[in-house]
């Protein structure tokens, strides 16, 4: 079922509540490929009904990034959810979810805003405000369905922390379910944005999968300091990358590591192309 406003689906979750049914939410902004389809399959097999929130949120896109040209898909996405088990696909327009405050202003509209720790490093040094943007409509979607279950894919793994935090510091009765990274046979990691790449640019674009996997493997033969693991990784760049960051968190609260461990996640942003590509890794897995 296709819902565009908040209360047709506020009206519909009520009457699943009242049935004692379990719900599950699966926030994307479309274009759904195989990554999302894991996390919408992992849904629909852990609650009674599951809703997929389609929705291109303006707020957490930066100045001069790809707002206008994202993906729109909303026909294919809603047959995939559909044919998957998925009860409603939540499709707002901007005006539904934000009215007509002036959107990307925080002196009209009220903004979950994460702790400068978590957002000050990785993406957020460079999205200034998206882990804002982010955090907003996602406790949004959590305030309109109020689902039992919430799944997130670890591909963008600093955003998966900071709403586990959020959820933990708000005391959002919701429990977050991380869903592992998707990637073509090659290597890539699935994202909407691989749109963007030519063919060229997609195997230019396996160097990010490739850093990490050899890091991975360094690591288990024993080098666990940092900055020479950090070197290792520009054997596979060239003039078609542009290194945006390589770092070593811990995978729970995003401290920067210097002797890596088990619980190290290695995180990496890179254009390729002109398309800024992220990927991760945790080294103990
Ligand atoms: O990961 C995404 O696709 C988005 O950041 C999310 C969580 C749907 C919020 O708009």
């Amino acid at each position: 079922m296709l819902l565009h406003t908040i209360k047709e689906v506020r009206d519909q979750v009520k009457e699943w509540k009242k049935q004692g049914l379990t719900v599950g939410l699966v926030p994307t902004m479309g274009a759904l490929h195989n990554g999302h389809l894991s996390l919408i399959k992992k849904a629909v097999e852990k609650c009674d009904k599951v809703v997929v929130s389609v929705f291109v949120n303006p707020i957490q896109f930066c100045p001069g990034e790809d707002l206008d040209k994202y993906p729109r898909t909303l026909e294919a996405d809603e047959k995939l959810c559909n044919d998957t088990g998925v009860s409603i696909v939540f499709a707002p327009t901007p005006n539904e979810m934000y009215g007509n405050t002036p959107q990307r202003s925080n002196d009209f509209l009220t903004y979950v805003v994460p702790p400068f720790f978590y957002v000050n490093k990785l993406c957020g040094k460079s999205r200034v405000g998206h882990f804002d943007g982010v955090c907003t409509v996602v406790n949004k979607l959590f305030n309109i369905v109020q689902p039992d279950y919430a799944f997130f894919g670890q591909k963008d793994a600093q955003q998966l922390v900071i709403i586990k935090k959020m959820v933990k510091d708000l005391n959002i009765p919701v429990e977050i379910v991380p869903c592992p990274i998707v990637r073509e046979a090659s290597g890539l990691a699935l994202s909407s944005r691989n749109k963007y790449l030519s063919e060229d640019d997609k195997i230019q674009a396996l160097a990010l999968n490739k850093i990490l996997n050899n890091i991975k493997d360094c690591y288990k033969q024993g080098i666990t300091d940092v900055k020479a693991l950090k070197e290792t990784a520009y054997n596979f760049l060239n003039e078609h990358h542009e290194l945006e960051y390589l770092e070593f968190c811990d995978a729970d609260n995003l401290e920067d590591v210097t002797t890596a461990n088990d619980n190290t996640r290695v995180f990496i942003a890179c254009r390729v192309g002109g398309v800024r590509l992220i990927d991760n890794i945790l080294l103990g897995e």
